[in-house]
């Protein structure tokens, strides 16, 4: 059996090392949740394009996937007060996700029980959810609460008719549904995330910018392009100077119950395909710059050697952001302050760790397989004194909208409308090669975490 042992791991040079290298030069004790390395690599497989287009296919992933996966549907400080709610659509599953006590969350069915009018079709608040058909009005716990002409409905009874719910359960501020009454706890789908990111940590941040952005694109295509850094030398060309995209580590963490893969893209280097023609110092002065961007009017830091290039960085960083946020970073190793450090918990949840790039992505199906939702945010940690600012507004960004026109999302918003320009064609590629049953070709270790997601598609859907 391909045990995935032999193959390279990553390319790198004397300026570019591979990340496990990168770590044992860091200046402070580097978090063992960086340190960890996964498991034997799934064998690469060529991945049939129809799975990207195919109705017939949505619907397999409908049955088998969404229907009965941990899926995270959005964060507690979204919902505020007692009956904030949002609806939660993937595919044909419609949720409202709704506070419905001081400390207490519900994922109640989006379709009202009469004749079936949404009950709820964007972020709103009230103590009521009241059907805007015939008036019919429930709870913010799902009971029933009155229905006009009651008398012509003599076999409703307030039993039958709460509103069904879906499974919700909490982590790190993060809130997560399970459609399967079955479901077994979100604890076993979360794996080694509930270790690496301390739940605590990931409750006390708050969300700084938060996008909602329609892609023409299938909601794997989506995904898929945020889990490789093989892209960045076509795609983000002009980032290489200070990205360690060749020597990326990719590790697989998958017990059977929860599927989890990571990347560690290292900041502050020069890309390995550039040779050793940027130095490590160089490199490190383009990664202040690009980190100084989001922090406007901020000094930066004068980097003096090779050796010295990333921890001078990353000191900055500690000092800069620790007095932005009102937050101690002193004991964050360099890797933690730089990094892209990127998980991903089968099928829609992407937290990243640590203060490189301090994202979470949820991704969500459309109605057909040819488009679908990503939500980005960016997080901070809570200030010192541990008042929760509130979380920005929502932004939704339809189809034809940039990232650029959310300036709050400052540099990084080109780095994603990068990605985003792509992601139309690839779909309308992927229909031309479904019409003649074409399959991907995956790289077979920058391209594992595909590799990974589409084994466990496999097992859950059989083909
Ligand atoms: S469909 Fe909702 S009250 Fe009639
Ligand atoms: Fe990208």
């Amino acid at each position: 059996m391909d045990t995935g042992m032999d193959i390279q791991r990553g390319a790198s040079t004397k300026a570019s090392p591979l990340v496990r290298d990168i770590l044992q030069r860091d200046t402070k004790a580097v978090e063992p949740a960086i340190l960890r390395t996964g498991g034997s690599l799934p064998p690469s497989r060529p991945i049939p394009a129809r799975r990207y287009t195919d109705p017939a296919y949505a619907a397999l992933e409908h049955d088998h996937v969404w229907s009965r996966s941990w899926q995270v549907v959005g964060r507690e400080e979204d919902l505020p007060e007692i009956g904030d709610r949002k609806p939660y659509v993937a595919g044909r599953l419609s949720y409202i996700i709704i506070r419905s006590g001081a400390d207490e969350f519900r994922a109640l069915g989006n379709s009202c029980l009469h004749r079936g009018n949404q009950l709820c079709a964007a972020a709103t608040s009230g103590d009521k959810i009241r059907c805007s058909f015939h008036g019919w009005s429930w709870n913010v716990d799902g009971s029933l609460d009155h229905i006009p002409s009651r008398w012509d409905f003599p076999d409703v009874t307030d039993a039958a008719f709460r509103l069904p719910e879906a499974k919700l359960s909490r982590w790190g501020g993060f809130l997560f549904i399970n459609p399967d009454p079955d479901a077994a706890p979100l604890e076993q789908s979360l794996g080694v995330l509930a270790t690496d990111f301390r739940a605590q940590d990931a409750r006390d941040r708050f969300t700084l910018v938060h996008v909602r952005k329609k892609v023409r694109a299938n909601w794997k295509v989506v995904l898929e392009a945020f889990l490789e850094a093989y892209h960045v030398i076509e795609t983000h060309s002009d980032s290489m100077g200070f990205t360690g995209d060749a020597s990326t580590q990719y590790d697989i963490f998958d017990n059977g119950t929860s599927h989890i893969s990571r990347l560690i893209t290292p900041l502050g280097v020069p890309s390995p395909h550039l040779g050793d023609t940027v130095s490590a110092r160089q490199a490190g002065e383009y990664a202040a710059f690009a980190f100084g961007m989001a922090m406007p009017g901020v000094p930066l830091p004068t980097i003096t050697s090779d050796a010295s290039a990333r921890s001078e960085v990353a000191a900055w960083r500690r000092a800069t952001l620790g007095a932005g946020f009102g937050h101690d970073f002193s004991a964050a190793s360099d890797s933690y302050m730089l990094d892209s450090i990127q998980y991903y918990m089968f099928p829609n949840f992407c937290p990243w760790l640590g203060e490189g790039l301090p994202l979470s992505y949820q991704f969500t199906p459309g109605d057909t397989p040819d488009w679908s939702v990503m939500e980005i945010r960016a997080t901070a940690p809570l200030p010192n004194t541990g008042q929760r600012p509130p979380a920005a507004e929502m932004i939704e960004l339809d189809f034809d909208m940039p990232l650029s026109s959310a300036p709050q999302f400052g540099v990084l918003a080109h780095v994603f409308d990068q990605d985003f320009g792509n992601l139309p064609t690839i779909q309308e590629g992927l229909r031309a090669a479904w019409a003649r049953n074409g399959v991907c070709t995956l790289g077979r270790y920058q391209e594992s975490r595909i590799s990974h997601l589409h084994a466990v598609l496999e097992g859950l859907i059989g083909s």
